[in-house]
């Protein structure tokens, strides 16, 4: 029910102007979250501008509310590429220092001086230089990130992990993180190792020099981990997830969705078909790519498979099927491009979610109630993988190497094993929890009214 003092607030901070400046890190798993985010300060009276990058630069006309501010990236053809995400990520972070300042201080000049619209900044937390430009103009930065907790914990104690002799990867159990593996740890593929752990620190350092902190989770998914950030980040933390229940994703979807996928679902029986999708940046090679189409073929399992262009590394989109796989699956399988994900999870047909565990997907999956099948690739996915498999129990994980025997087994426990009833049964009870949060009273509602009156108060 609408609450006539909330709306008398939200036409009081629209009155006055108050403007909030975002600026998303230019990748769909975190442009997805900023633009909800800015949808939901929109929704509650603030003005929103957004600066982005030219790089994945957002579709401005999809949100004609907002106010959009390009800046130039500096980066080269060869560079603008995210073969090697932290490279590219390094590279970013020394590029835009000048063009943010820059348009910032043109931002602030252009605002009435006695009025000063703007109360704060938003930035994700990778664009760990933000926070000294934010210093500079005295202006409070608050750090979106993205992922969860329990991986961020993970990102915090690396270095320590890394003193004690952890690393490189091994079997053994996580210090402290219990029940995380050492192998779980974020390990991301890059030509320098060093850019990681510096990438890493300084996104760290800066979060903990920041005016607050908002998480795109539930605290009711991860209690002893918020328990242990605030220890070690005493600074205001605002748990105002899910995002996407607010305001869907795609409005920001950098890519076209295909619909077509929606109108095949129709044909399908409740819960008989498996979603298939690694987000927007995995890539695989050819006999990875080969054995999880034969995993799908040999299950005989209906699918509904995302093979993004490129998906295959170096393919340009279908050429690295297996010979005959096409015609072998006929209508038990439906290939798209890139599909409306949350309407694909939500669908009655979609029984599992075969996933590489990004964040946004773990979470859009958790809140249709859809259990999973993990395959995490590098960075937060392992540890959100691991989350999904042994602490929630709603999922079953891959552990080794793309294996079409591994996959065949995978997809028959989650389909037509107790184990996978059992999974199923649990992640509707998150969904519940997961629901409850949001209403009146609830854990994110009630910090999402904190995080409003806290910009309020700048
Ligand atoms: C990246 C990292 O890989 C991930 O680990 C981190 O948590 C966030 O940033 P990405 O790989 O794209 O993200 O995965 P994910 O976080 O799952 O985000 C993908 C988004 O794209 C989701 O919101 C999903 O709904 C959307 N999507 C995905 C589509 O709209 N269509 C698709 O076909 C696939």
């Amino acid at each position: 029910m609408e609450n006539p003092r909330a709306n008398v607030a939200v036409q009081r901070r629209r009155r006055k102007g108050r403007g909030v400046v975002l600026f998303p890190l230019p990748l769909q798993g975190h442009i997805n979250p900023m633009l909800q985010l800015a949808n939901l300060l929109y929704s509650k009276g603030f003005s929103i501008t957004i600066l982005h990058t030219h790089f994945n630069s957002p579709i401005s006309s999809n949100h004609s509310n907002f106010t959009f501010h390009s800046i130039p990236d500096g980066l080269s053809e060869s560079e603008a590429s995210t073969d090697d995400i932290l490279a590219f990520l390094t590279l970013l972070n020394v590029n835009c220092v000048s063009p943010f300042r820059d348009c910032l201080a043109k931002l602030l000049s252009d605002s009435p001086q006695e009025d000063q619209p703007i109360a704060c900044i938003i930035t994700d937390a990778v664009w760990h230089f933000t926070q000294a430009v934010a210093d500079t103009f005295n202006l409070p930065r608050i750090v979106l990130r993205t992922s969860n907790v329990s991986s961020f914990l993970v990102f915090a104690g690396l270095s320590l992990l890394r003193e004690q002799g952890y690393l490189p990867i091994q079997e053994e159990a996580v210090p402290n993180l219990p029940p995380l593996k050492v192998k779980d740890i974020a390990v991301i593929d890059t030509r320098n190792p060093e850019d990681f752990y510096g990438l890493i620190s300084s996104m760290v350092k800066e979060i903990k020099g920041s005016s607050g902190l908002i998480w795109n989770s539930v605290e009711e998914l991860e209690q002893s981990e918020m328990i242990k950030l605030g220890q070690d980040f005493p600074i205001p933390l605002f748990t105002i997830g899910p995002f996407h229940s607010y305001f869907p994703a795609s409005s920001s979807s950098l890519l076209t969705q295909d619909q077509s996928c929606l109108s095949w679902l129709n044909t399908r029986a409740p819960k008989s078909v498996l979603y298939v999708s690694f987000g927007s940046l995995a890539k695989f090679n050819e006999t990875e790519f080969k054995e999880i189409a034969w995993g799908l073929a040999n299950s005989n399992q209906h699918f509904l498979w995302v093979i993004r262009p490129g998906l295959a590394r170096g393919s340009e989109w279908l050429e690295t099927l297996p010979d005959g796989f096409l015609e072998m699956v006929g209508e038990r399988g439906h290939i798209v491009k890139w599909a409306p994900q949350q309407e694909v999870l939500a669908h009655p047909a979609t029984g599992g979610f075969w996933t590489h565990n990004g964040w946004n997907s773990t979470l859009e999956s958790i809140c249709e109630g859809v259990p999973m099948i993990c395959s995490p690739c590098f960075g937060d996915q392992k540890v959100n993988a691991r989350y999904v498999s042994h602490v929630w129990k709603i999922g079953v994980h891959l552990e080794n190497r793309m294996e079409r025997v591994e996959i065949d087994k995978g997809i028959k426990k989650l389909f037509v094993e107790t184990e996978g009833e059992e999974m199923r049964q649990r992640i509707m009870h998150l969904k519940e929890k997961v629901d409850l949060s949001l209403r009146q009273g609830g854990s994110s509602h009630q910090a999402l009214e904190s995080l409003i009156n806290y910009i309020s108060s700048f």
